[in-house]
């Protein structure tokens, strides 16, 4: 693997990439899409944080949270998608993400829904310390239904004990 890795903060410069990104083959019934306007609201209104990952000059994947820095200090991991699965990558740029919420903000719990049978994303949320909670049933209105989620989430005391001492 690449060790030009690195992580920043999305702009609206980035939207050409995020929504092609999350327009990939296959990935409809995986993860959301925005329209531009919904993304440019995401951006204005502050609630949203987005992070691009590189690898050298190349962006290869996007994380989109909500609730970023929230007094609540719940986070929900909203959506993310990698160029190439299956490589590492997404592994990689999600514990970036996560590494910069838990030392920027006062974040408890990082939280996430997916899919059940996205069972590459659960393996990739689990390799980073997402320990699964339950099924949230019907709770994403997705593609015009209302599809189960299971609920996955990383509390900062759990993330703190398996990060290497300094
Ligand atoms: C989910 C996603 C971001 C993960 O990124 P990735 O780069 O593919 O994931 P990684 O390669 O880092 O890790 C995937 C893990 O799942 C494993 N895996 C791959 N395909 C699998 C499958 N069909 N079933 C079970 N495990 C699988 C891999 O072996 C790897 O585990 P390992 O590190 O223990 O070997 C990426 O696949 C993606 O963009 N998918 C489409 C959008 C999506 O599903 N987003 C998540 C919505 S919740």
């Amino acid at each position: 693997m690449s060790t030009t890795f690195h992580l920043v903060r999305g702009s609206a410069d980035d939207l050409a990439f995020i929504m092609a990104t999350e327009r990939l083959d296959g990935y409809d019934r995986l993860v959301g899409r925005w329209e531009e306007p919904r993304h440019r609201a995401a951006f204005v209104d502050g609630s949203h944080a987005y992070f691009i990952g590189y690898d050298g000059p190349a962006p290869i994947g996007f994380v989109l949270l909500r609730f970023w820095n929230a007094l609540e200090r719940t986070t929900l991991v909203r959506r993310v998608a990698v160029v190439s699965p299956g490589q590492g990558q997404g592994r990689r740029l999600l514990a970036a993400v996560v590494a910069r919420a838990f030392q920027e903000t006062d974040v408890h719990r990082l939280v996430i829904g997916l899919f059940p049978d996205n069972l590459r994303a659960r393996r990739m949320y689990e390799a980073i310390g997402f320990q699964a909670e339950g099924i949230s049933r019907g709770s994403a209105y997705f593609g015009g239904e209302y599809r189960d989620e299971l609920v996955m989430s990383l509390l900062r005391p759990d993330w703190t004990r398996s990060q290497p001492p300094e």
